[in-house]
């Protein structure tokens, strides 16, 4: 079975101190990178967690589905795939059709199929999501002039009701996301001005958009969790610690390893108890969104504790485009070739 597999061709990273085991994977990463990918101007001076997430990409699809089957596509001659073991070189759109891994170019998803990513980045309107949120939603824009729901109206009736800051996410992936505050006396009028504040010039394109915006209370987050889901099965899991890649896993599929504030980076700690409780409420999760969406079968589901130690979903991700942390992609590709050879096109 083919699959069409798509590497960014970061420059090589110098390794980093790091434990003997991970120093030795980094090595074998960059010799089996070398083998596969051009060389860059930048090598030997890339950014060490871009790279590693790649290089480790590119290992669990050699792997698992075995030289032969991998047709690479490099970020930078993204016109031709080229087989991996027999150095044989096609035109990509002619394989369109084939499955793929890797990280996807294209963050609107137009240009390609992806109904994955598309189906995942509609998280917030599925009932699954929004009953375990564990805040206030609502989806909104401004200078609507009455035709749909309107940001300051919204923002208004909660500071009204107590809430004192306020969490504002683009619906259109990676444009947008940032806490403010509500000050006392926030009124309907507030919500343009504010979105100038924050975004300047970039307001412009937004104005009078309906649902541009996912207006969210503010909670806390604590020991945010992010796990990979094939099949509507979780594959493996990680704690969301940004300077971690999967040459830090401590071994297990579901790594327990988790931070305490992701933003604040406080200092990493085993917590298998708060790693079980919230793979539970996950698979839980993912259970009900399989029902509700029977389309939406591979995604990553990112998780947290919220202010009284309850579970709660954070947001979905497109499965081939979210960062790694810890986890163990080989159990994603594993699950992904499995569900190929079961699945008759
Ligand atoms: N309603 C909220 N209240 C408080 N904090 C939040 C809220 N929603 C998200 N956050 C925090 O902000 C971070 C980013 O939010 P989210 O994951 O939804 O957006 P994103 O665009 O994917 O950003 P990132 O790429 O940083 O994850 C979360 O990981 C979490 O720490
Ligand atoms: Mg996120």
């Amino acid at each position: 079975m083919p699959w069409l597999v798509s590497i960014v061709n970061r420059p090589i990273a110098a390794p980093r101190a790091a434990s003997p085991t991970a120093r030795v994977r980094f090595d074998q990463l960059v010799a089996l990178w070398t083998r596969h990918v051009p060389a860059t101007a930048g090598d030997g001076a890339g950014d060490y967690e871009d790279f590693v997430e790649q290089a480790v990409r590119l290992e669990a699809a050699l792997n698992t589905f075995g030289a032969d089957n991998v047709w690479l596509v490099v970020s930078t001659e993204p016109g031709i795939a080229v087989n991996a073991g027999t150095g044989e070189s096609r035109a990509a759109a002619e394989l369109q059709h084939w499955p793929r891994y890797g990280t996807q170019p294209s963050r609107r998803h137009e240009d390609i199929d992806m109904q994955q990513a598309r189906l995942a980045a509609d998280y917030y309107r599925y009932e699954a999501f929004v009953s375990r949120a564990g805040r206030r939603l609502s989806v909104c824009g401004f200078g609507l002039e009455g035709q749909g729901a309107e940001l300051g109206d919204v923002l208004a009736g909660w500071a009204a009701g107590g809430a004192r800051r306020a969490f504002l996410k683009s619906v259109q992936i990676k444009q947008f996301a940032f806490p403010m505050d509500l000050p006392a006396g926030f009124g309907p009028g507030d919500g343009s001005r504010l979105m100038y504040d924050a975004l300047d010039y970039g307001a412009m394109y937004m104005e009078g958009v309906r649902e541009s915006i996912i207006a969210q209370e503010f909670v806390t987050m604590e020991y945010e969790y992010r796990l990979f889901v094939v099949g509507n099965t979780v594959a493996t899991a990680a704690g969301c610690v940004e300077e971690f890649t999967p040459l830090d896993n401590n071994g297990y599929p579901f790594d327990n390893q988790l931070r305490r504030h992701r933003q604040a980076k406080s200092p990493v700690e085993a917590e298998p108890a708060i790693a079980r409780a919230l793979t539970n409420f996950s698979r839980n999760a993912v259970d009900a969104l399989a029902l509700e969406v029977p389309a939406l079968t591979d995604y990553v589901i990112d998780v947290a504790l919220g202010p009284t130690g309850k579970p709660l979903i954070v947001e979905l991700n497109s499965l081939l485009n979210a960062g790694l942390y810890a986890s163990q992609p080989a159990r994603v590709t594993k699950a992904m070739a499995t569900l190929e050879r079961e699945t008759v096109r």
